[in-house]
C-alpha cells in the first residue's frame, strides 16, 4: 500500500498524486463553468419532457414529477443550496442525478430521445441568444449617449485628423456621429447573429435523430426559437453561433478600443480637449497633479482577451471531424469571458461618454492651428478663379510657406502678401479661412457642416 502510494506519487506528482482518476476528472469536468447554463438546461428539459408526454412517449404522471423536480432544482441552485459535483462532470448530469435522487425512476425517462449533444447545443444557444439581446440593449444605450453629446456639440469645432496630423476642421458632433455609425453596425451584427442562431437543436439527439415520434416544432416553439434546425449532424457539430458572437464582440471591442485611445489622447494636458469625470479616472499615488484615464485604458485592453477568445474557439473548431467531439466543451469559457467583458466595456464607455466635459476653447484653438483651412483656400481658388485643383494646391502650398515664415496662420497673411502669391486673390478669401466657415461649407451628404450633423442625428434617433 505504502509502496503503491509512492509509485503513483512518482508517476503523477503534485496535486495529481492520486493518479489517473484525478487527472481524468480534472480534464473532463466542465461543471466548474457550465453551471452558468443551469436555467437554460432546466428550461430545455421541461420543454423536452412536455413534448414527450404530449406525444405519448412518457406518461403524464412522469411529466408532472419531472417538471416539479426540475423546478425545485432551479430553486435549490438559485438559493445556493444545490451541491455541484465534479464527479458528475457537467450541468446536465448534475441536474439529472439530483432529479433521480428526488423522484426516482421517472427521472430516467427524461433523457429519452435526447443526448447531451443536442442538450448542450440547446442550452448554449439559449444562453448566447440572451446575451446577444443584452448586448443589443447596451449598444442602443451607448448610441443614445453619443447622440446626446453630438446634438449638444453639432457646431463645436475641433481639428479633424489623418495620420494624427491636423487635417481639416470638423465638428465634435460629427466626430461623435462617426462612433454612432460604428456602434450602429455592431448593433446590426448582433441582430443578424440572433437571426442566424434562432433554430432549435433539440431532437437532433446524438447526431442522427431519433426513432421516437418526437415533435421538434413543438419544442422549438416552446423555447422561443423560430424553427428547428434541419440537419442533425450539423446541429450537434455547429458552434457558428458562438463564433459569430465572439467575432461581433471582437469587432465591437475594436471600436471601443479606438474610442478609448482617443479619450486617452484627448484628456492629456497637451491636447486638453476633454476632461474625464472623477468617476472614470484615478489619481496617482505619487504625482498629485495627475488624473489617469484608467477606465479608458482598461476598455482598450479588454480587446486583447476578447480577440483572444475568438482565435481560441476558431482554433478549437478548425480540425474537428463531424459530428460532436469533446473538444467543443472548450467553447464555453471563451464565450462567458468575452460576454462579461464586452458588457463591462460597453457600460464603462457609456458612462465616460455621458460624463466627459468638452473643452470647447481648446478644441477651437487646435482646430485653427496647423493650417487646417489650407484646403478651403485651394477650393476658393478653384471656385472663384477657375484654377485647376492641382495649380490651386501649388498656390496654397506657397501661402502656407509664407504664413509659416511670418509665424501666423493663413488668415494672418495680408491681402498684399496673398496677392504676391496669386494676384487674382481678393478680400473675399478671408470668408473661407476661418474654421467656422470651413465646417459650414462642407454640406455634402454625410459631411461635417452642423446642419448635416443635425440631420444625421435625426436619422439615428428615428432608427433606434
Ligand atoms: N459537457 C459537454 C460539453 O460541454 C456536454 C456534451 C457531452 N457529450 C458527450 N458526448 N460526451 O460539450
Amino acid at each position: 500500500m505504502a509502496e503503491d502510494k509512492k509509485t503513483s506519487n512518482q508517476m503523477w506528482g503534485g496535486r495529481f498524486a492520486s493518479g489517473p482518476d484525478a487527472i481524468m476528472e480534472e480534464i473532463n469536468a466542465s461543471i466548474g463553468f457550465d453551471k452558468k447554463l443551469y436555467a437554460q438546461d432546466i428550461e430545455g428539459s421541461i420543454a423536452h419532457a412536455t413534448m414527450l408526454a404530449k406525444q405519448g412517449i412518457i406518461k403524464d404522471e412522469d411529466l408532472e414529477q419531472i417538471v416539479a423536480g426540475l423546478n425545485t432544482i432551479r430553486d435549490e441552485i438559485e438559493s445556493g443550496k444545490f451541491e455541484f459535483s465534479r464527479k458528475l462532470e457537467d450541468i446536465h448530469m448534475n441536474v439529472e442525478a439530483r432529479l433521480r435522487d428526488m423522484i426516482g425512476a421517472a427521472a430516467g425517462r427524461l433523457h429519452t430521445a435526447r443526448s447531451r449533444n443536442d442538450q448542450v447545443a440547446v442550452d448554449f444557444r439559449l444562453w448566447v441568444k440572451q446575451e446577444l439581446q443584452k448586448t443589443e440593449k447596451a449598444l442602443t444605450t451607448l448610441i443614445s449617449a453619443f447622440l446626446d453629446r453630438a446634438e449638444e456639440h453639432a457646431a463645436t469645432v475641433m481639428p479633424g485628423f489623418t495620420h494624427l496630423q491636423t487635417a481639416q476642421p470638423v465638428t465634435f458632433g460629427h466626430h461623435c456621429m462617426a462612433y454612432v455609425e460604428m456602434f450602429g453596425r455592431d448593433r446590426l451584427r448582433v441582430r443578424h447573429a440572433i437571426e442566424h442562431l434562432d433554430e432549435s437543436p433539440l431532437g437532433a439527439a446524438a447526431l442522427a435523430g431519433t426513432p421516437y415520434p418526437i415533435d421538434r416544432h413543438m419544442t422549438a416553439e416552446a423555447l422561443g426559437f423560430r424553427e428547428p434546425t434541419r440537419n442533425s449532424i450539423d446541429t450537434v457539430s455547429d458552434r457558428d453561433f458562438a463564433l459569430e458572437f465572439l467575432s461581433l464582440a471582437a469587432i465591437c471591442a475594436t471600436h471601443l478600443s479606438r474610442l478609448a485611445e482617443e479619450i486617452v489622447i484627448w484628456s492629456t494636458p497637451q491636447f486638453g480637449f476633454i476632461r474625464l469625470s472623477d468617476a472614470f479616472s484615478t489619481g496617482s499615488s505619487i504625482m498629485p497633479q495627475k488624473k489617469n484615464p484608467d477606465a479608458a485604458e482598461l476598455v482598450r485592453a479588454k480587446t486583447g482577451r476578447i480577440n483572444g477568445a475568438l482565435i481560441a474557439l476558431l482554433t478549437v473548431m478548425k480540425g474537428l471531424p463531424l459530428a460532436y467531439s469533446k473538444d467543443m466543451q472548450e467553447d464555453k469559457e471563451q464565450v462567458f469571458d468575452a460576454a462579461a467583458n464586452i458588457e463591462l466595456a460597453i457600460a464603462a464607455m457609456t458612462g465616460m461618454v455621458r460624463d466627459l466635459t468638452v473643452n470647447e476653447d481648446n478644441m477651437r484653438k487646435a482646430a485653427g492651428s496647423g493650417y487646417s483651412t489650407a484646403t478651403d483656400l485651394a477650393d476658393w481658388l478653384v471656385r472663384e478663379l477657375g484654377l485647376p485643383f492641382r495649380d490651386a494646391h501649388h498656390v496654397t502650398g506657397a501661402a502656407v510657406a509664407a504664413a509659416e515664415k511670418k509665424g501666423t496662420d493663413l488668415a494672418g497673411l495680408s491681402l498684399e502678401e496673398l496677392k504676391a502669391i496669386h494676384d487674382g486673390i481678393t478680400d473675399d478669401i478671408y470668408n473661407v479661412l476661418t474654421v467656422d466657415a470651413s465646417v459650414a461649407s462642407r454640406k455634402s451628404f454625410g459631411g461635417t457642416a452642423p446642419d448635416q450633423v443635425r440631420s444625421q442625428i435625426a436619422y439615428w434617433r428615428d432608427r433606434i
